[in-house]
């Protein structure tokens, strides 16, 4: 049986974020366990409280008992996605902390907090097309210690569509391997799509503070057709981790988060990277943004096309340097369109933020 106060304690000691109401989500404490871990099939399923909403209704809250696991789809720093089919034999996939649940280190518990963190996002971001809907909020096991006893508890994880095109990363790698360059019209398409759910972060004072290739999923297979040119993605902004919303604060007005951690190494902003994370965190998303143009259009790796200056220049002519071949095709292919796609992530990876 779920008390209140199992709810609230449960809730407290993973200390969610934002101002909903979080505290009624479906928190279980289950008696201590002192021997082996219980099985997730003798685990209790919750129903969904009637007043966590998403805009158009409760969202659906499940058990990770009667999932069963079919595939690996990607891990990260915090999370591991999995591919997984339910009794009725729909797949889906399920993102969930990386700790085992018996794991109690404080390593495990961030990786928990972020799971908990990225839920209460993608509810706020809930209905936009070009952001990866949840599905559901999971229950799963986890084993916590108060004072020396295991105490089994209800952690999060939550369910998505599969991205059967995987990530715009992927994508790329796959044109790569043929010998291929990605064409102007499929990065365009992409990255309309990209910006589109970004604009949806920030028209809801979210910044997302990891933008990157493999963090925009592929919904639906990814059909080449007679050629890249057919190419009709239906690209998703995903990974809400290190995302961080705005706060209104009576007579200072919207603050910015100070974000504690910033996100990839070859797309985050010159002004993370120097420690000066609280300019404009909205640019710093718009700069990486560029950095996703800039690799779908040249296709290696960002960090090689990261110059020491950082400036949009800079990277191109490491790239010159490195590639000369490469820059030759990239320049005449297409009567040089990707020149133009260029020119446009020239102005997203200008060093002064206010300038992009
Ligand atoms: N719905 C999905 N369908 C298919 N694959 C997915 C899905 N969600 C995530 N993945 C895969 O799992 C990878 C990791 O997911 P995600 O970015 O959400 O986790 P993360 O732990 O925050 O990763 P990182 O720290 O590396 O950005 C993705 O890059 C992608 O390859
Ligand atoms: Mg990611």
């Amino acid at each position: 049986m779920v008390t209140a106060s199992d709810s609230l304690s449960a809730a407290s000691a993973i200390s969610l974020p934002g101002a909903l109401a979080w505290s009624s989500l479906p928190y279980v404490s289950t008696p201590s366990v002192n021997g082996p871990a219980c099985l997730a099939e003798e685990w209790p399923v919750e129903a969904a409280p009637p007043d966590l909403l998403f805009p158009t209704g409760p969202i659906p809250t499940t058990n990770i008992s009667g999932m069963q696991h079919i595939g690996k789809l990607g891990s990260g720093s915090w999370g591991k996605v999995d591919k997984m089919v339910d009794a009725s034999g729909a797949t889906f996939a399920l993102k969930q902390p990386r700790a085992a649940h018996g794991d109690t280190t404080q390593d495990a518990e961030d990786q928990r907090e972020s799971i908990a963190h990225e839920i209460h996002m993608l509810q706020l971001l809930h209905g936009h097309p070009r952001v990866m809907p949840m599905l559901s909020v999971v229950g799963v096991p986890v084993d916590t210690l108060q004072g020396k006893q295991l105490v089994r508890k209800t952690g999060l994880a939550f369910s998505m569509p599969l991205a059967l095109g995987g990530t715009v990363f992927d994508f790329q790698k796959d044109l790569w391997l043929k010998g291929w360059r990605t064409p102007p019209l499929a990065i365009s398409r992409c990255f309309l799509q990209a910006a589109e759910g970004l604009a949806h972060l920030h028209a809801n004072r979210i910044v997302h503070l990891d933008v990157k290739t493999d963090n925009f999923l592929l919904v639906g297979e990814r059909e080449l057709g007679q050629g890249p040119l057919d190419f009709h993605p239906d690209v998703r902004m995903a990974d809400m981790g290190y995302a961080q919303q705005q706060t209104m604060h009576a007579g200072t007005g919207w603050l910015s988060p100070h974000p504690a951690e910033y996100g990839t190494m070859g797309f985050a902003s010159p002004e993370l990277l120097d420690g000066h994370p609280y300019l404009d965190l909205y640019a710093s998303d718009v700069y990486s943004l560029g950095k996703v143009l800039m690799d779908t259009i040249l296709m290696v790796p960002p960090v090689m096309g990261n110059s020491p200056e950082g400036t949009f220049d800079g990277m191109v002519a490491d790239f010159q340097r490195q590639f000369p071949g490469s820059w030759h095709e990239v320049e005449n292919a297409w009567g040089g369109q990707h020149i133009r796609l260029l020119d446009m992530a020239e102005l997203m990876c200008h060093p002064e933020p206010a300038q992009r």
